[in-house]
């Protein structure tokens, strides 16, 4: 349900209970791997069979994405999906305007692969969507030979006018964007030669690694600066694949710094995906005294995975590597929580790519956490948040409702700090948090949170 389609708003509210969190829990399937493995199944002739994906707003939207453009993506059962796709550069015309809701790695992706068909797409969504840049993607699409008629800034409403005749093109990303690099590759699919991509910093590589999968030719070499340099071999034909998506770091972050700030806690997530481009939050954590292992380590459809316990611990406050930030980039709110219960301060800086999220979330973050009693300093591309240290001495007052704009990592992360805040926290529409962790209330409340529906 979206917080567009359901009526009424869900105000929800989380406090400390009496005890620490505690069980065992799995997260749900990755939004990253889960959009992706519907995309590349729609390319592939043949059945392509998914386990463990991610069924949040966000993918469906994309599933009914590929549904409109000719695939048959088809529900089996509890993550367990089949697509039967219409091979590389097969799609068809949409019938109808597509409305990714809520999901930006969505509309991204899908304008990527409209640009080099033969046909037009309208795209729109959510109130969220509708405020953020697309002109990252339109201007390397453009190059490849696609038109774009949209808002200023290219903002959605969009309509993608595809060419017949798309260029493989050398294209440097000027900001490091896993969605535009693939936007890129998945427009370069159906371009005859090669289309390199040069990224000045590395970021997810979950495309690289599934492009190869479903058997195409992809060179990926460092930089000296750092960045990679991905070249793609056009018009490959793809395989049907077996995908087992591992569950989304992202999401395990919550219950993860939830355990961390609730005295007494100890609890286990299992099956947590492990790519090194996306485990900076983890890094992070432990830097600032996070006491967790990592267990039952293997792969999982070529990705690493791992159950991770973790525990109560004394987090201080630590300066984060700007650096950091293309591997850590979806969890800076709720480090932000974890940061405002430990010990002394917490420095980001080169996070300015947090203003174009599902919201401007240094913006909200700081205003949600001041209105928590938090000190903080707010920079154009950072933060510095003054900890208040462990309970019971040091402790988030907390007490405020907070307005999370669309956003479900925000609604997720005060939920997490009300867990250890005096006086709780509430958010203002608990509907949000479905587009990436259906269910998250629930699986909070096993761990023994207490999370209350507040009319
Ligand atoms: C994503 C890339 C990141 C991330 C988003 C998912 C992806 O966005 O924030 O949630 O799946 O490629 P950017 O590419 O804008 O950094």
């Amino acid at each position: 349900m979206t917080a567009s389609s359901d009526q009424k708003a869900r105000p929800l509210r989380s406090r400390p209970g009496t005890k620490g969190l505690a069980g065992t829990a799995k997260v749900p399937g990755d939004k990253s791997i889960s959009h992706r493995a519907l995309i590349f199944g729609a390319l592939s002739v043949g059945e392509t069979r998914v386990s463990g994906l991610l069924e949040g707003e966000d993918v469906l939207r994309t599933a009914a994405a590929m549904r409109a453009m000719g695939a048959e993506v088809e529900r089996l059962g509890d993550g367990n999906w089949t697509v039967w796709g219409v091979g590389v550069g097969g799609l068809s015309e949409p019938a109808d305007v597509l409305d990714m809701g809520n999901a930006g790695t969505g509309a991204r992706l899908v304008m990527g692969l409209v640009a080099s068909h033969d046909f037009a797409a309208t795209f729109t969504g959510d109130a969220s969507l509708r405020r953020r840049p697309m002109g990252r993607v339109v201007e390397p699409l453009q190059r490849i030979g696609a038109r774009f008629v949209g808002r200023s800034g290219g903002r959605l409403p969009l309509t993608v006018v595809g060419t017949a005749h798309p260029l493989p093109i050398e294209y440097e990303l000027p900001v490091a964007s896993a969605q535009v690099k693939t936007a890129v590759l998945l427009a370069g699919l159906n371009a005859p030669g090669i289309t390199t991509v040069i990224e000045p910093e590395p970021t997810r590589d979950h495309t690289e690694h599934m492009l190869r999968h479903f058997g195409a030719t992809v060179d990926v070499q460092p930089t000296k600066s750092g960045g990679r340099i991905i070249r793609l071999t056009g018009q490959p034909e793809f395989k049907p694949a077996t995908i087992a998506v591992p569950g989304d770091p992202s999401s395990a972050a919550f219950p993860m710094v939830a355990a961390l700030i609730v005295p007494g806690s100890e609890i286990t997530l299992q099956n947590v995906g492990l790519n090194p481009l996306r485990t900076g939050v983890f890094t992070t954590l432990q830097e600032m005294g996070a006491d967790f292992s990592f267990t039952n380590k293997r792969s999982e459809g070529g990705e690493p995975v791992a159950d991770i316990t973790i525990r109560h611990s004394a987090l201080k406050g630590i300066t984060v590597p700007p650096e950091r930030a293309p591997s850590m980039i979806d969890e800076y709110p709720i480090l932000f929580v974890a940061a405002a219960c430990a010990e002394g301060d917490t420095i980001v800086r080169g996070a300015r790519e947090l203003r174009v999220k599902e919201s401007d979330r240094l913006a909200v973050m700081a205003r949600g956490l001041k209105a928590c009693g938090v000190e903080l300093e707010e920079f154009e591309d950072g933060i510095l948040i003054r900890g208040q240290g462990r309970p019971p001495q040091g402790i988030v007052p907390g007490g405020a409702s907070i307005e999370t704009e669309l956003d479900h990592r925000i609604a997720m992360s005060f939920l997490v700090l009300g867990l250890a805040a005096k006086d709780g926290v509430g958010i203002d529409d608990a509907r949000v948090m479905e587009t990436s962790f259906p269910g998250f209330a629930d699986l909070m409340r096993r761990l023994g949170g207490d999370l209350q529906i507040t009319e």
